[in-house]
């Protein structure tokens, strides 16, 4: 026989653990609440999507596309993709269930896990959880600036020093006279570049400029930038983005980098980076997005229908407020630990369990357990304020032992009056949050 194999997690791949709830279940309350605010609806997707369609938006040259898609043949031989990323599946979604006949813009939001093939590395995953919004159906830019703000809401929210970084790369128009003008220029410094830069020279030189390869940078820092190369439309939507910002006052930095890494991409890209390492650039950063005003068309959908969106990284978002040590809400605290001994008392204590959570308490029990030791070594471990122990005795008597598990004093109550005498122990406050305001009622 031979040895018997060691399961772990396919590389890449995380277990969210109990301890790492809270974390999970902070960022996702936070998230529906601000769509709520906004005006969002909630859109949930497919785990998988045709390959040919993210072939097509995400676009054959990007590394996603070219190196980082899970992607299988099905038993009904199609071509399957579990979906890299987000933005591709709701544009599919939008055509296919005829939502441009709602009224526009339509906003959309999701969370949810996404997959690219990627090398393995801190706050880099092959199964990571994106937080997803898109506004579809509107070219004003003041959408790209509700855009960029909610964006760096999430962030300042948790409690995040983050800078949006942006950039304009251009329309279908203007982007091909710059493609030139860059092009010429990379063609002179071809040489300085590195190997990586070399291919996508050919493929895709717009991408060179968002290379993290050291002999690339005094190249790309002295490059001719899209924004001095924008048509009148293009140069106009972004000052208006801009002011936009500035009005509400979202923190941005200008930065010519900002090409994405997705091929959908038209006029406004952003990016955001933590404000203290503002220069790590694509690796380090929380999130993306930006306007693709041609994608719906691209993908079969009514012709001039432009939209804009961002993703964020949410394993990101935990590591930056774990390292900043910033507050999440915990669990709340166990009120009561139901301890019995005996047959009897455990039957009781399950009718008895399920009146005090009925009541509102927050109760934990130790059903399976015999011995009284082991419970209320258990309600210790669980923190509880107080144990509440039932036995034989107390069954006969009508009664039920109360330990206040701080100071270890123990009083017999009557059975009968437990809710009252538990709310009088644990002086049970309930905070009502009125008008930003805590009132405090018994
Ligand atoms: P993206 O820049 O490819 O954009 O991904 C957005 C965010 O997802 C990244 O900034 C990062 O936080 C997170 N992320 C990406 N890959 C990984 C990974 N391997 N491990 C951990 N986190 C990762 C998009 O996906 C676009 N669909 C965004 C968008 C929406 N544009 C318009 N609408």
């Amino acid at each position: 026989m031979g040895k018997t194999k060691n399961f772990q997690t396919v590389k890449g791949m995380k277990d969210i653990l109990p301890d790492e709830q809270k974390y999970w279940k902070y960022i996702y309350g936070l998230v529906d609440n601000l769509a709520r605010e906004y005006g969002f609806s909630r859109i949930d997707l497919p785990l998988v999507e045709d390959t040919s369609l993210y072939s097509r938006s995400v676009g054959t040259s990007s590394e996603i596309v070219e190196k980082e898609m899970y992607s299988f043949t099905d038993k009904g031989d199609s071509n399957i993709s579990m979906r890299p990323e987000f933005t591709a599946g709701i544009v599919r979604s939008y055509i296919e269930h005829g939502m441009l006949d709602k009224p526009q813009p339509l906003k959309l939001y999701t969370t949810g896990p996404c997959f690219r093939y990627d090398r393995p590395q801190s706050g880099r995953y092959r199964q990571f959880h994106q937080i997803n919004f898109e506004i579809i159906g509107e070219a004003d830019p003041i959408t790209d600036a509700q855009i960029i703000q909610i964006a760096f809401k999430i962030n300042q929210l948790v409690g995040l020093d983050v800078v949006m970084q942006v950039n304009s790369i251009g329309c279908k128009d203007c982007r091909p006279d710059y493609e030139k003008v860059l092009k010429d220029y990379l063609k002179k410094h071809r040489s300085k570049l590195s190997e990586i830069s070399k291919k996508r020279f050919i493929k895709n030189p717009l991408r060179i400029l968002d290379s993290k390869e050291k002999e690339d940078q005094e190249v790309i820092d002295n490059a001719p930038q899209q924004v001095d190369h924008l048509c009148d439309g293009c140069k106009n939507h972004f000052i208006q983005v801009l002011e936009y910002l500035d009005e509400i006052e979202v923190p941005y930095a200008l930065n010519p980098r900002i090409v994405r890494g997705l091929d959908y991409y038209s006029r406004t890209t952003f990016e955001i980076t933590p404000a203290s390492d503002e220069e790590q650039g694509r690796q380090s950063a929380l999130g993306g997005g930006g306007r693709y005003d041609d994608l719906v068309e691209l993908i079969g959908g009514r012709p001039d229908t432009p939209a804009v969106g961002f993703a964020s990284g949410i394993e990101r978002l935990i590591l930056q407020i774990k390292s900043k040590d910033l507050k999440v809400p915990s669990d709340p605290e166990v009120d009561v630990f139901l301890a019995q001994l005996g047959i009897e008392a455990r039957k009781k204590a399950l009718v008895l369990f399920e009146e005090l959570k009925d009541a509102g308490f927050n109760i934990r029990e130790g059903f399976s357990k015999k011995g009284l030791k082991n419970q209320l070594e258990l309600a210790d471990k669980l923190n509880a304020k107080l144990s509440l122990i039932l036995g034989q005795k107390e069954i006969l008597d009508g009664t039920i032992m109360v330990r206040d598990m701080e100071g270890g004093i123990q009083e017999v109550i009557d059975y009968k009056k437990i809710i009252p005498e538990l709310e009088k122990r644990l002086k049970k406050v309930e905070t009502i949050v009125v008008n930003d305001k805590i009132k405090e009622e018994k």
